[in-house]
């Protein structure tokens, strides 16, 4: 974090009470009796599963069918018309055929957030809100590498756009096991606001998700210095996604308070390093959204 190029409005710089609510949040994650959000464990199996070589399609039918809420959401997304090709699959098992291993362990981790891995009593407007924005950001993040010819990277692009604001939820559900206390919703927003890639970034590595997918989500509002490399196409997606996200009713909304805003600006030059036009996205983005969130 801090004051880049990269960094966006949604990324204030750290004064020293920043750091002082970042420490805190370190040490709730350290403390031996406190319990983070469990992980959603048949996701990861299915993810490890589809990574390995020899894995069959029955192997990963076996691990989803274990879970039967897992399951039956799987199998409604997958019908959804934001995966569904021309017909849409009845079974698990047409459901991994047709969308193939990747997309499907995306479909999983959609399936899981959606089936309530994240509760908190409460806050239920505030996890909807996250719900309905990370949900469409990864669909517009899919959309955006797709159309800019990237399709290689767009499955891992839905994946760190899902869960780039994950650490909301994990201070949200601290907050209402009363871990943290910062008040009302209202009063806890800016401390939410500085810490939650912090909070991402420690949930998901108790999740052991890999390390790669830990600091995409960690640096989601863009890291400190400039880079003078090649700047990170999945990143810029998720940036012209999250502004595209916002355009069609789907921003952060915390206590009435907007979060993760991207500038138009910076939306546009993400676009344009991507070889797009942002306002010609505009328009079939609203399909998109329509056909992600429901
Ligand atoms: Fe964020
Ligand atoms: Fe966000």
């Amino acid at each position: 974090m801090g004051s880049s190029a990269l960094a966006v409005s949604g990324a204030p710089s750290l004064a020293p009470d920043d750091e002082e609510v970042l420490s805190e949040i370190r040490r709730l994650f350290k403390r031996k009796d406190y319990h983070p959000p469990k992980p959603p464990s048949a996701a990861l199996e299915v993810r490890s599963a589809a990574e390995r070589e020899d894995a069959t399609i029955e192997d990963v039918v076996q691990l989803l069918e274990r879970d039967a809420l897992l399951a039956a959401e799987t199998l409604r997304l997958a019908q959804s018309p934001s995966f569904a090709s021309r017909i849409a699959p009845r079974t698990i098992h047409e459901a991994v055929m047709r969308l193939g291993l990747r997309t499907l362990v995306n479909v999983v981790w959609q399936a899981a957030l959606a089936a309530g891995v994240f509760k908190a009593k409460g806050y239920e407007e505030a996890m909807e809100s996250l719900r309905r924005h990370s949900t469409a950001t990864a669909a517009l993040a899919r959309f955006v590498l797709q159309k800019a010819g990237r399709g290689a990277k767009s499955e891992r692009a839905f994946l760190v756009a899902l869960l780039h604001d994950v650490g909301v939820a994990a201070l949200l559900v601290a907050l209402a096991d009363g871990e943290l206390e910062a008040g009302s919703l209202e009063e806890a927003v800016p401390m939410i606001e500085v810490a939650h890639e912090e909070a991402g970034l420690l949930l998901t590595r108790l999740w052991k998700l890999p390390v790669d997918l830990q600091l995409a989500l960690s640096q989601h509002h863009g890291v400190e210095g400039d880079h003078g490399g090649e700047v990170d196409e999945v990143q810029q997606a998720l940036d012209v996604a999250q502004h595209l996200a916002a355009a069609h009713g789907c921003s952060l909304v915390l206590a009435g308070r907007t979060l993760d805003t991207v500038p138009e600006a910076h939306a546009t030059a993400a676009a344009e390093s991507l070889g797009l036009d942002l306002e010609s996205l505009l328009e079939p983005a609203a399909e998109v959204v329509q056909a992600a969130v429901r």
